[in-house]
C-alpha cells in the first residue's frame, strides 16, 4: 500500500467504528449512572482563555506549565486574550457555574461531561495528546457524604463496565489551603542547605511548586525525602475528623479502598478528599481516574466562596481495561441482510427493496454495482451478513427472491413480498433498529 501523504498528528489517533463501540457503551453506562443521582449534562467548549487553566489548575503545574496547547485566535495574532484547548473539564465547568449564576439553582449542582481533552505531553502508552475524559463535578455544598456518593457513583460505573475488580481506590486527604502552606514552608526550610543535591528540575519545582517534589521521579530526591516532614502531620484535625467520617461512609457502602498518605494529585485546586482508581496489578503511572475536593477554585476564577468535589476518568484506559479483562460490548453496527443482483431489472427492483427493510429497522447493505454474483457473495461473507437475498432477471420475471441464511448454509426461493417479512420474523421484532421521533430527538440532545 502506498504511504498516506497525511497521518494524525503524534499521540492523536483516530477513534475508529471497532473503539466507537466501546465509547458508545462507555457513555452509556456514565449517563444511566449520572442521571440515577441527578447529575445534568454540562459540555464546555473545548477551548477556553488560557487564565482559567492557569488561574485554576495552577500556573506551576505540569498540565499548566509544560502541556497546554495554546490557541491564537487569527493566524499571526499574538493579541493577549490567548486560548487554550482544555486540558481536562473541572476549570471550564467551574468557569461556567460563576458565568450562568448556578448558585441560585438548588445547591449542590450536580454536573457531568464526557468530551476530548488535550495535553501536550509526550505520548506513551496511555498517555496521548487528545484524549477523552468522563468528568462528573458536584458543586455547592460541602460534606463528607457528597464525596461518598460521588465515589459511590463512579465505583458503579466502574464496575458496569466490568473493570471494578482490577482497580483499587486510592484516598487520601491533603487538608485544608493553610495545611497545606504550612507543610509547604516547612518543605522549604528542610531543603535549605541540600539545593546543590537537587536535579535542576526539582530545584526549579522547589522554588515554584514544592508540593510537586512529592511526585518526583529522581533517586536522589527520593532518597532526601525520607527524612523531609511529611504532609500528614500538617493536616489539621478537623480534616482528618472529615476523612474519618468519609471512610466510614464508604464502608457503609461497600465500598473497598486503599488510605494513601503520600497520594497528592497534580493539579493544584484540591484541598481534603483526593482519590484516584489505579490498576491494581501495576500502579499510579496508568491511574484510569482521579478526583478530589477543590473548595477554593469557584473562588480562585472570580466567584463566591464555592465548595466542589468531583471526577474524571480516562475513556482510552478505560477501554484498555475492558479490553484486557475481555468485555463483550454490543455491536450495533451489524449487518442483517446484504441484497445482491444481477441486471438491470434486479438492480431496479432492488433499490427499493433495500429502502423498504431500512425503514423497517434492518441493517442493510446492497451491492447495487455491476459485479458478478459470486463476488457479491463473497462481499456479503466479508461484511458478515446475516441474510442475502438475492435477485437475478429470473427471479424478477417470476417475482420471486432467493433468500439464504448465511450462517447455516441454506436458501430457498421465496415470493419477493414474503422476503422483508420471513427477513423480520428470522431476526426478531425486538432486534430491528426503529426509532420514532420522540426517540430521535432524545438522542439528538444526549449525542
Ligand atoms: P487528572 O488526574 O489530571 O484529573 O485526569 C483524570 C484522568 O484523565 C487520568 O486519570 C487519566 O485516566 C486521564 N488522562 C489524563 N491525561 C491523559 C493523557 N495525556 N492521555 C490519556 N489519558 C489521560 C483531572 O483531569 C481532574 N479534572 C479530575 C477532577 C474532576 N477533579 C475534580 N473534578
Amino acid at each position: 500500500m502506498p504511504e498516506p501523504l497525511f497521518r494524525t498528528p503524534k499521540g492523536t489517533h483516530d477513534v475508529l467504528p471497532d473503539d466507537q463501540m466501546y465509547m458508545t457503551y462507555i457513555k452509556k453506562a456514565v449517563r444511566h449512572r449520572a442521571r440515577q443521582a441527578g447529575y445534568k449534562r454540562i459540555d464546555p467548549p473545548m477551548f477556553e482563555y488560557r487564565g482559567v487553566f492557569e488561574r485554576g489548575i495552577g500556573e506551576h503545574t505540569d498540565i499548566v506549565e509544560k502541556e497546554l496547547f495554546i490557541v491564537t485566535g487569527k493566524q499571526n495574532a499574538d493579541d493577549g486574550k490567548q486560548m487554550a484547548l482544555r486540558p481536562e473539564l473541572t476549570a471550564g465547568i467551574c468557569r461556567s457555574y460563576i458565568e450562568n449564576a448556578m448558585q441560585q439553582l438548588p445547591q449542590p449542582v450536580e454536573l457531568y461531561a464526557i468530551g476530548p481533552c488535550f495535553r501536550y505531553d509526550r505520548p506513551q502508552k496511555g498517555r496521548y495528546r487528545q484524549f477523552h475524559q468522563l468528568d462528573l463535578e458536584v458543586i455547592g455544598l460541602k460534606d463528607p457524604s457528597l464525596d461518598a456518593q460521588l465515589i459511590h457513583v463512579v465505583t458503579n460505573i466502574l464496575s458496569d463496565l466490568c473493570i471494578l475488580n482490577r482497580l483499587t481506590l486510592q484516598i487520601n486527604n491533603i487538608g485544608t489551603a493553610e495545611n497545606r502552606a504550612a507543610f509547604t514552608e516547612a518543605l522549604k526550610d528542610y531543603f535549605i542547605g541540600k539545593e546543590r543535591n537537587l536535579p535542576p528540575d526539582d530545584l526549579k519545582r522547589l522554588q515554584t511548586n514544592p508540593l510537586r517534589l512529592l511526585d518526583s521521579k529522581e533517586e536522589d530526591t527520593q532518597i532526601l525525602l525520607r527524612n523531609a516532614p511529611v504532609l500528614s502531620q500538617y493536616v489539621s484535625d478537623e480534616s482528618r475528623q472529615y476523612h474519618d467520617t468519609l471512610l466510614e461512609y464508604l464502608t457503609e457502602l461497600g465500598i473497598t479502598f486503599v488510605e494513601n498518605p503520600g497520594l497528592v494529585r497534580g493539579l493544584d485546586y484540591y484541598n481534603q478528599t483526593v482519590f484516584e482508581y489505579w490498576d491494581a496489578s501495576s500502579g499510579a503511572q496508568n491511574a484510569i481516574g482521579g478526583g478530589g475536593r477543590y473548595d477554593g477554585l469557584i473562588e480562585l476564577l472570580g466567584g463566591k466562596d464555592t465548595p466542589g468535589v468531583g471526577f474524571a476518568g480516562g475513556m482510552e484506559r478505560i477501554i484498555w481495561h475492558m479490553k484486557e479483562a475481555g468485555v463483550k460490548v454490543p455491536n450495533k453496527d451489524q449487518v442483517d441482510v446484504f441484497v445482491a443482483q444481477l441486471g438491470p431489472e434486479a438492480k431496479k427492483k432492488c433499490l427499493s427493496l433495500v429502502s423498504a427493510l431500512r425503514e423497517r429497522g434492518v441493517h442493510t447493505v446492497g451491492a447495487l454495482g455491476e459485479a458478478s454474483l459470486k463476488s457479491q457473495m463473497r462481499l456479503a461473507d466479508k461484511f458478515e451478513a446475516k441474510f442475502t437475498l438475492l435477485l437475478g432477471k429470473l427471479e424478477v420475471k417470476e417475482s420471486t427472491i432467493i433468500l439464504r441464511d448465511m450462517k447455516a448454509g441454506k436458501q430457498k426461493q421465496i415470493g419477493i413480498d414474503e422476503a422483508i417479512p420471513q427477513i423480520i420474523e428470522a431476526l426478531g421484532k425486538e432486534n430491528l433498529d426503529t426509532y420514532v421521533l420522540k426517540d430521535h430527538m432524545k438522542e439528538t440532545a444526549e449525542d
